[in-house]
């Protein structure tokens, strides 16, 4: 069995799909041990309080630096001895320390095609640039922001009268497609990670990134 963790900020939708695919046997080997929010008022907690999932709150807020708030959420992960840990909009940025920790073991989903629009504010940047195309991107997370290697990601048309809402509200159901497949592939031990490199059934991923297409 992978213990997996799921570190939120908000509404928690990415997590509910995440919840619905392990109560639908679609998780492979994975179970949600564990609800990590830096915010006490994210409706994430409440899903996770539905699930019978354990939960922690975990102020940003109450450490005086970042490094003091990484180390408490790495204990709690050790605490409930995680092997997985998933980012579902989880908005703070993590410290090299800690993302060292558990490289190779901690992915997050990105509102975007990586390596375009890292960062915040995804949607209206690619309307600005005027981009035929938009999607979102799971990825290995590394110490630079949205620079770890992608593992799968879905691509959709923008269209004319697109806005950052329509787009936002378009990327979230193919979100919630691509993150259970890649939790999956983790905890069936399809999806590796050794010396430094990704790779997907034994092979380099960085050849076999996966991209589904829709509408
Ligand atoms: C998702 O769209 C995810 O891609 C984004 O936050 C949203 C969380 O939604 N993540 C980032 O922007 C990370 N930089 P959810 O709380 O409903 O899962």
């Amino acid at each position: 069995m992978k213990r997996i963790a799921v570190l939120v900020s908000g509404s928690g939708s990415n997590l509910q799909a995440l919840i619905d695919a392990e109560h639908q046997n679609q998780l492979g080997r994975g179970k949600i041990v564990g609800v990590l929010s830096n915010k006490s008022d994210a409706y994430a907690l409440t899903r996770a309080q539905q699930a019978n999932i354990d939960t922690a709150i975990i102020s940003h807020r109450d450490f005086p630096t970042r490094e003091s708030f990484d180390q408490q959420m790495h204990q709690q992960l050790l605490d409930w001895n995680v092997d997985l840990v998933v980012l579902a909009g989880f908005m703070r940025i993590l410290s090299s320390d800690f993302v060292s920790q558990w490289q190779g073991r901690m992915l997050n989903i990105h509102p975007s095609l990586l390596p375009h629009y890292k960062g915040m504010h995804t949607h209206q940047r690619v309307l600005n640039t005027g981009e035929r195309f938009h999607g979102c991107t799971v990825h290995f997370v590394t110490a630079e922001l949205d620079a770890g290697q992608a593992i799968v990601q879905a691509v959709l048309d923008v269209r004319q009268n697109d806005t950052a809402e329509t787009l936002a509200t378009r990327i979230h159901p193919l979100e919630h497609k691509i993150y259970p497949q890649a939790v999956q592939w983790f905890c069936n031990e399809d999806l590796t990670w050794h010396d430094n490199h990704a790779y997907l059934q034994n092979k380099p991923l960085q050849e076999s990134l996966k991209v589904c297409y829709f509408d």
